[in-house]
């Protein structure tokens, strides 16, 4: 495997040196990305948000701000994600409002129905059986609560056609293969934007 392949394949589950690197740009990456997603969230006030596969923890950050009586807690399977999240909310989560936790989407170890906001940016890629996963964010999930995925793929683009090639583990999925795992996760109401310009996608999905 060639450097540039290792370093890209650092997205799945950053570790060791490599995954420090990637982990620095992480934030400022996928920072307009994120912003537009959230956009799309309806005008409500959450008091419990989980950001899952929360990488370098800017993203639990920027929720924290937006929702500022919200707990925000971070979830990723990568002990470095966690720690660097960590860092990145250090004076949140002293101050109370945000927890940062090693944990698997596949598997999550939060409490059924206590979160009013799931969040997902540029991770379920790597999720390991969508539907499986998508059942474990409806299960944690208030009923009527939300699970807003935001991806820089829309499952058709070259670029993200050429990454799923190159790492291991990693599928771009299509707006319409979301919503049917979302579908069959237990989710009723689901709606897509796709950007204007850039082959994002942002899919904001509720539990019924
Ligand atoms: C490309 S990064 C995106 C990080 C962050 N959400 C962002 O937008 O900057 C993908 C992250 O998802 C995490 N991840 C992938 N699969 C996961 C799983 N099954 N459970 C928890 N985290 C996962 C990875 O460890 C990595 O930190």
């Amino acid at each position: 495997m060639g450097l540039f392949q290792k370093f890209v394949s650092q997205t799945r589950k950053p570790e060791g040196f490599l995954g420090k690197m990637m982990l620095k740009g992480m934030n400022s990456g996928h920072a307009k990305l994120a912003d537009w997603g959230m956009s799309y969230l309806p005008a409500f006030s959450p008091n419990a948000v989980v950001d899952l596969g929360c990488g370098a923890g800017r993203n639990a950050g920027e929720l924290l701000k937006k929702y500022g009586r919200a707990h925000v807690t971070a979830i990723d399977y990568s002990p470095l994600s966690a720690e660097n999240a960590a860092a990145y909310n250090r004076e949140m989560i002293d101050a109370g409002r945000c927890t940062v936790q090693q944990g698997d989407v596949s598997d999550l170890a939060l409490p059924a129905e206590s979160f009013d906001l799931a969040t997902a940016f540029e991770t379920v890629y790597f999720w390991p059986g969508l539907e499986k996963c998508f059942a474990q964010v409806a299960k944690v999930l208030k009923p009527g609560g939300y699970f807003l995925i935001c991806n820089e793929s829309d499952g058709e683009d070259q670029t993200g056609l050429k990454f799923e090639k190159i790492i291991d583990g990693m599928k771009c999925y299509t707006v319409a293969q979301l919503n049917a795992a979302l579908r069959a996760a237990g989710f009723t109401h689901v709606k897509a934007a796709h950007h204007p310009s850039k082959p994002w996608i942002m899919v904001l999905a509720q539990k019924g």
